[in-house]
């Protein structure tokens, strides 16, 4: 689509949103065109850009210049659209060759809920401009912490989450993921805390000196550009790889990633070289809305994962994984998104069988593939599909578990077909062919049809795939996940149900944590208050440490009314704002009368400290 058929369109879903029409009832979804981006691309695309941030955590605000390259792809082209959200624009200017700066004409587009506002700037006769701008408190891509919401309690924090579409909200810029540019930056901060990007991240920069320096010389897209502010130390844990905390969780973290290297080494055996030279993890403060951010060179991680005995680490594979799928192979648009979180899925599965072995993957297999089952009765059918139709829908609501374990059981039908070795072969081919590019579903779709399915003819059909991508459910033809271990579990939970073996001898000693979270997930509807009591009581689960299976065992306490759960429940959706635990959990409650006005009690103390994206969804609950 031409962009001005595109502007045409974004300014008809502006008009139309809130309102029952919704333009795509009508018109066709065209593959490669970014519908949550005003940027014109096709005219102009940002090639670098340079900043300079100044963080004020007096004011929440950033004052910022961002100095941009770029290359016409139009040689007629007269301006360059950004996308921007909450930012106040200051000035905007171009170089004009000796030192100095001559302002650009500008204006800005029609405010949009979901889109933020177009900037709309006259191209100057060279490649350069520069914005010099300011953030708002409220910007959706910032969280400001307290030093009450971290660790050491002491210093504030602040980081960045960009994907999907937040990086307008702190930088002016064509906010899509397919235009790459490199970056470099100067960040200042009022205060002595440490700073740290996406990108090489020096831990011998002195904090005294307030300023830091940031290069990333690979091409990345906007969703990746990545900062964080705080008390920050920095630990080694493998040749390349480090971990930044602040220093009460360091060495908790370093020991709990100390296979890292080893992660590193399994991904590059199989899908080749890790193309990004340092790979670091930055333990973010509990409030953080995600497991994890595959920002490149430094992973950005919960700290709920910190189990004390390596059992969540999948989550380190996972972002490890995106250093190939995402962030060398990117997504062109957020309906691609299954190129990224399904491959990254399928990946991270092979790396936990390397390093933590084949029943671990196969448990996480199952465990994934349940809770896949379960949500699929609730997404309409076209947001089944693997290719997504997000026209006039927030892209941060299109993560469900459709693009990662439909995505995944997609991958791990073909490798059952191929088998492994050729498989391997094309992904890894797959990855160096398209490094560094942004692709669409069909340039997959193509590229899987000339290299695999027509070298290997009568193995799968094209049709079979279409059907995978474009169409609703799981095709019978899938290799349902399976394993011995959880087959045992079903068999002594039935026994203990039927009081054939008592609580206490049930054999947890050994239990994985893995195997925890199937025993508890696997309970019968008819559980009831009894056995939660007599569970307790054996395996004081409601105080437990572990994050996951705290998760569980707090929904099983709401579904059978078990309030001795409940004031460590309390406990927990104050302290942890990871959207994954804390969702279902208001959810749960919100279905019973008594429950919702409790939780919307808690839920009020809880609420200042989430992220925005965390409260947006928690909102809704409560709104119903
Ligand atoms: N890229 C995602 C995080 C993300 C999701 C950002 C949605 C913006 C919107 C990241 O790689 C991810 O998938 N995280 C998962 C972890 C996981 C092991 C499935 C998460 O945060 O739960
Ligand atoms: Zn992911």
């Amino acid at each position: 689509m031409k962009s001005t058929t595109k502007l045409l369109f974004l300014t008809f879903l502006i008009f139309s949103y809130g309102c029952s029409t919704t333009a795509h009832k009508t018109n066709k979804i065209v593959a490669g065109v970014d519908y949550h981006s005003f940027a014109n691309t096709d005219d102009v695309v940002i090639t670098h850009i340079n900043l300079n941030l100044s963080i004020d955590f007096d004011n929440h605000t950033i004052h910022g210049r961002n100095a941009i390259q770029y290359k016409l792809k139009n040689p007629n082209a007269k301006e360059m659209i950004l996308d921007t959200r909450d930012l106040t624009i200051i000035s905007i200017g171009t170089p004009n060759g000796r030192g100095g700066i001559i302002p650009v004409k500008w204006h800005m587009g029609q405010k949009d809920k979901m889109l933020g506002q177009a900037l709309i700037i006259d191209l100057p006769k060279n490649d350069r401009i520069i914005i010099e701008y300011l953030t708002s408190p409220e910007s959706t891509g910032l969280q400001w912490l307290t030093p009450q919401q971290t660790s050491s309690k002491k210093y504030p924090f602040l980081y960045s989450q960009s994907e999907a579409i937040h990086a307008r909200s702190w930088i002016p810029l064509q906010d899509t993921p397919q235009v790459r540019q490199t970056y470099s930056a100067t960040i200042k901060v009022n205060k002595n805390l440490r700073a740290v990007m996406s990108a090489y991240n020096n831990p011998k920069a002195d904090e005294r000196f307030r300023t830091y320096y940031f290069d990333m010389p690979q091409a990345i897209p906007s969703y990746l550009i990545a900062l964080a502010v705080g008390k920050l130390e920095y630990k080694a844990i493998g040749p390349r790889s480090g971990v930044w905390a602040e220093k009460v969780l360091l060495d908790k973290a370093a020991y709990e990633f100390e296979d890292t290297e080893k992660m590193i080494k399994a991904g590059e055996a199989l899908y080749g070289k890790y193309d990004w030279e340092t790979y670091d993890l930055l333990i973010l403060p509990s409030s953080f809305p995600f497991g994890g951010m595959e920002n490149p060179r430094l992973s950005f991680i919960t700290p709920t994962v910190l189990a004390g005995d390596k059992s969540l680490v999948s989550l380190i594979a996972h972002e490890l994984a995106h250093s190939w799928s995402g962030n060398l192979v990117t997504n062109a648009t957020w309906r691609d998104l299954w190129l990224n979180e399904g491959f990254t899925t399928y990946f991270e599965s092979r790396i936990t069988e390397v390093v933590n072995g084949k029943e671990t993957k196969d448990m996480e297999a199952v465990l994934a593939y349940q809770d896949l089952i379960a949500e699929i009765p609730e997404l309409s059918k076209k947001d089944q599909h693997l290719a997504l139709d997000l026209r006039g829908q927030d892209p941060d609501d299109a993560f469900t578990e459709i693009p990662y374990t439909k995505g995944r059981l997609f991958l791990d039908w073909l490798e059952n077909a191929f088998g492994r070795e050729v498989f391997d072969e094309f992904i890894k081919s797959y990855f160096h062919h398209f490094a560094f590019q942004s692709i669409t579903t069909e340039n997959f779709v193509n590229y899987l049809n000339d290299n695999l399915l027509k070298k290997h003819p009568k193995t799968v059909s094209l049709k079979q795939v279409k059907q995978w991508i474009y169409s609703p459910g799981i095709p019978k033809t899938a290799v349902i996940p399976h394993t011995q271990v959880f087959t045992a579990i079903d068999n002594l939970t039935k026994q203990w149900l039927n009081k054939d073996i008592k609580t206490n001898e049930l054999p947890t000693k050994n239990w994985s944590t893995q195997e925890w979270l199937y025993f508890l997930n696997n309970m019968p509807k008819e559980f009831n208050y009894d056995k939660m009591v007599e569970l307790d009581k054996t395996y004081d689960l409601t105080h437990i440490k572990n994050t996951e299976i705290a998760h569980v065992w707090y929904l099983l306490s709401i579904r059978n009314n078990y309030q001795q759960a409940f004031e460590n429940m309390r406990h927990y959706l104050i302290e942890i704002g990871r959207r994954k635990l804390i969702v279902p959990l208001y959810t749960e409650l919100a279905n019973n009368d008594k429950n919702r006005a409790w939780a919307q009690r808690v839920y009020q103390i809880a609420r200042p400290g989430y992220h925005s994206l965390a409260q947006v969804t928690i909102d809704k609950i409560f709104e119903k």
